[in-house]
C-alpha cells in the first residue's frame, strides 16, 4: 500500500469512528425500503449456496445490519471493518455474529477461505490507485467459484472512469460500471450480472447506484 492509500484509510477510519452512531441510526433499517437491494442480496446468497458453501465476509460492514441480513438468508456471515466504533456497534446490535476490526486491503483471512464477499459501499473511500490491491485481496480470499457482490455509485457517464464526490465522512469516489467491471476482470473476477438503480427524485445524491455480482473462476484462475 502506498502512503496516500494509508492516509486515506486512516481518514476513513477516523471519520467513521466519529460518525458511527449517526450512521447506524440512519441506515440500520435501510433494507426495509430497498426491495432492489434485498433482491440482489438474495441472488448473491443463492449464488453462494449453489456452490455448496455459505461462508461469507461483509467487508466494510459498518454497523452490521447487512451482515445480519445475510445471516438471516442462511449464510455463515461475519463482518470486518476498519472502524473500531462501527465494530463495537455491530457487536452490540448482533451479539450472535462475529465482527472483527480489520482492513479490506490486508485481511487475516486465508487464501480461498470464503464462498462469498460482500463489499457494500465500502470501497467508496478507496482512492482509485488503491482499488486494484483491494480487488486482488477479494480474489485471494475467495474459494474457486466464489462470488463477490460490490456496490458503489456510478460516474456521470462512461467517458468518466472515476470521479470524486463530496461526502460528509471522508473523500469518496465513484466509478463507471464498465470501468469497475474491467478492473474486476483484471483481478480474476468475471462479471455475472449488474443491477443499476436510477436515483429517486428525493435521493440526496442524484447518482446511479450499481451492484455488480462477479465470480472467481471455478478452476481458481
Ligand atoms: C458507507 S459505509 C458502508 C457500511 C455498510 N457496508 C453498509 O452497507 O451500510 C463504509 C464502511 O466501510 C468501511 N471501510 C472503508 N474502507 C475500508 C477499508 N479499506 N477496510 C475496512 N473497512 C473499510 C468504513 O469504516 C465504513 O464502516
Amino acid at each position: 500500500m502506498v502512503d496516500h492509500d494509508a492516509d486515506a484509510l486512516r481518514a476513513t477510519r477516523e471519520g467513521y469512528d466519529a460518525a458511527a452512531s449517526t450512521y447506524a441510526d440512519l441506515f440500520r433499517d435501510t433494507l426495509r425500503d430497498r426491495p432492489l437491494d434485498r433482491a440482489i442480496l438474495g441472488a448473491f446468497a443463492e449464488a453462494v449456496r449453489s456452490g455448496g458453501g455459505g461462508r461469507v465476509a461483509d467487508l466494510g460492514c459498518g454497523p452490521g445490519h447487512v451482515t445480519a441480513h445475510l445471516a438471516g438468508l442462511g449464510l455463515d456471515a461475519f463482518g470486518v471493518d476498519a472502524s473500531p466504533a462501527m465494530i463495537a456497534l455491530a457487536r452490540e446490535a448482533h451479539p450472535e455474529l462475529r465482527f472483527d476490526v480489520g482492513s479490506m486491503a490486508a485481511s487475516d483471512l486465508a487464501d480461498g477461505e470464503l464462498d462469498g464477499v460482500l463489499s457494500r459501499w465500502s470501497v467508496i473511500h478507496t482512492p482509485p490507485s488503491g482499488l486494484p490491491a483491494i480487488l486482488a485481496e477479494f480474489h485471494r480470499v475467495l474459494a474457486p467459484g466464489g462470488h463477490l457482490l460490490i456496490a458503489f455509485s456510478a460516474t456521470d457517464g462512461p467517458s468518466r472512469p472515476t470521479q470524486s464526490f463530496d461526502h460528509s465522512v471522508a473523500t469518496a469516489y465513484r466509478w463507471s460500471p464498465d470501468h469497475l467491471a474491467a478492473l474486476l476482470r483484471e483481478s480474476g473476477l468475471a462479471e455475472v450480472a449488474r443491477l443499476v438503480r436510477e436515483p429517486e427524485p428525493t435521493d440526496r445524491r442524484q447518482f446511479q447506484e450499481v451492484h455488480l455480482l462477479a465470480r472467481k473462476a471455478p478452476d481458481g484462475a
